[in-house]
């Protein structure tokens, strides 16, 4: 019983959120560079607010986020320490392409990654990479609208193709785009769109999307025949919809809220766009902007696992004034008043999360990998240098527990889990590292002062002890 005997236990991080490095090592521009701390990063993340090159008046924290560029041997050594079995990572495709058109890669990207990914397997970690974590090439951005266009499937395409081949034997676990459902909240981040005055913006989040969809089935192909080794997964942003009430109009708008969460992993993982989403669509005076031979390739390349993010359930109201979408909460939910909130005002929920693995077991039937979870809080550093964060103990604790429930209780088949951001980095919604997730510390303030060193937190010993145990020893 517990956890099978290979479970992937581990950490995630994303490489705009860590790296640094960014006119380093040939590296061009992405959109994620251009995300301003503050106010303007969540106008800018929305599409609503064209930010296409640096200013004076804003800081850019992705610049130097946590320097992982520099730092990652000694910090893939602390992840050892802790035990890791897996490290999730994500390519920044400006370093393989910086322009992301260019005929040839980077060589010097390529090398940093390989070297990554052999000093995980120095101690054992088995890589798992999204390839596309929130990371558009700026070039691409400007020249042809991001993934608007169709020509981005075949720039991606040739990415994975150097991906791939570079890094046989050495990766297997790939994810293609992290949380596909982001579109519809972040459109700029996760793929690149700014919208234009007056347009429909479902259709244009609908054409992004489905460029998305079929290069993410097309590579799925790809990775298959370059080694049959290779595990594809998709990957979605979780947290099942409760309706605030039992009465009817809420309840169904529930439903109607958690199938915009599922519309697109629907299509990776059944391999065609459900008749809820088709009618969704068209309701937008939208469509779908189909070629011929997709339909084909969406059914014949589905994903090997479901991966997903899990960090709160949210609630639904048939009163759609209640919960909107806000700086800091993405997602738009009403307030649940059964549950305590993080300071960031994230609903903290270990049982819904039960529920959202159940229900992605039930509705799919593959191996689920959960890829993100975790609590972020500002942490405070002692005199004597010590961390004390019971609170993260408590919030890893319990939804640990939770999973296990999944798998003892429900017989989930859950292949792994790695805790969001297992070292400090740059808040993805509001740009701070002071929402920290860490079990590591970084000594660095959100405008990007501090020393960058490392210190362990007290839940860095505790979530040894989980590894070492295989999730027994809570
Ligand atoms: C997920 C993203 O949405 O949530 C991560 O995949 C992100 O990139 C994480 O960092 C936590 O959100 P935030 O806004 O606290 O960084």
């Amino acid at each position: 019983m517990g956890f099978r005997k290979d479970f992937l236990w581990g950490g995630a991080t994303a490489a705009n959120q860590c790296e640094g490095g960014v006119n380093q090592g040939k590296r061009g521009l992405a959109n994620v560079d251009l995300m301003p701390l503050g106010k303007d990063r969540y106008l800018v993340g929305t599409g609503k607010k064209k930010m296409y090159d640096f200013d004076q008046e804003h800081f850019y924290p992705a610049l130097t986020a946590i320097d992982f560029y520099h730092h990652y041997q000694s910090d893939i050594a602390l992840f050892a320490q802790m035990g890791f079995k897996t490290f999730r990572l994500s390519i920044a495709w400006t370093r393989i392409f910086p322009q992301g058109d260019e005929s040839e890669p980077n060589e010097e990207g390529l090398q940093f990654y390989e070297n990554i990914f052999k000093e995980c397997h120095k101690y054992g970690i088995e890589p798992l990479v999204t390839i596309n974590h929130f990371d558009c090439p700026m070039h691409l951005v400007k020249t042809i609208g991001g993934w608007r266009s169709r020509k981005m499937i075949h720039y991606f395409y040739k990415l994975c193709k150097v991906l791939f081949t570079r890094y046989k034997g050495l990766v297997k676990y790939w994810i293609t785009f992290n949380e596909i459902n982001m579109i519809l909240h972040f459109p700029f981040v996760a793929a690149g769109l700014c919208f234009e005055k007056g347009e429909n913006e479902i259709q244009a989040m609908i054409t992004c999307v489905h460029h998305q969809l079929v290069a993410s089935a097309m590579v799925t192909k790809l990775a298959h025949e370059v080694d049959e080794k290779n595990q594809i997964g998709c990957m979605l942003a979780a947290g099942s919809y409760y309706p605030e009430t039992c009465k009817p109009e809420d309840y169904w708008q529930a439903i109607c809220d958690n199938r915009e969460v599922y519309m697109f992993a629907d299509v990776q993982a059944r391999g065609y766009y459900p008749s809820y989403a088709l009618k969704w669509i068209k309701k937008r005076k939208a469509n779908i902007p189909f070629e011929k031979g997709d339909q084909e390739i969406l059914m014949k390349n589905t994903v090997d696992f479901v991966s997903f993010s899990y960090y709160s359930s949210r609630v639904s109201s048939s009163d759609l004034s209640k919960g909107k979408q806000s700086e800091s909460n993405i997602f738009a939910s009403a307030k649940n008043p059964y549950l305590k909130e993080s300071d960031w005002g994230w609903a903290i929920d270990p049982l819904g999360f039960r529920s959202t693995i159940n229900e992605l077991y039930d509705r799919y039937q593959k191996p689920l990998f959960v890829v993100e979870n975790g609590l972020g809080a500002s942490d405070v550093v002692e005199e004597d240098g010590t961390i004390h964060d019971e609170y993260r103990i408590d919030y890893l604790r319990q939804h640990i527990q939770a999973m296990k429930d999944a798998v003892e209780e429900d017989g989930v088949d859950l292949i792994g889990y790695t805790t969001w951001g297992c070292i400090d980095l740059i808040s993805n919604g509001t740009g701070e590292v002071q929402k920290r997730y860490g079990f590591i510390y970084v000594d660095r303030d959100n405008l990007g002062k501090g020393t960058y060193q490392r210190k362990k937190k007290d839940s860095f010993e505790w979530y040894k002890k989980v590894i070492e145990s295989n999730g027994e020893n809570l």
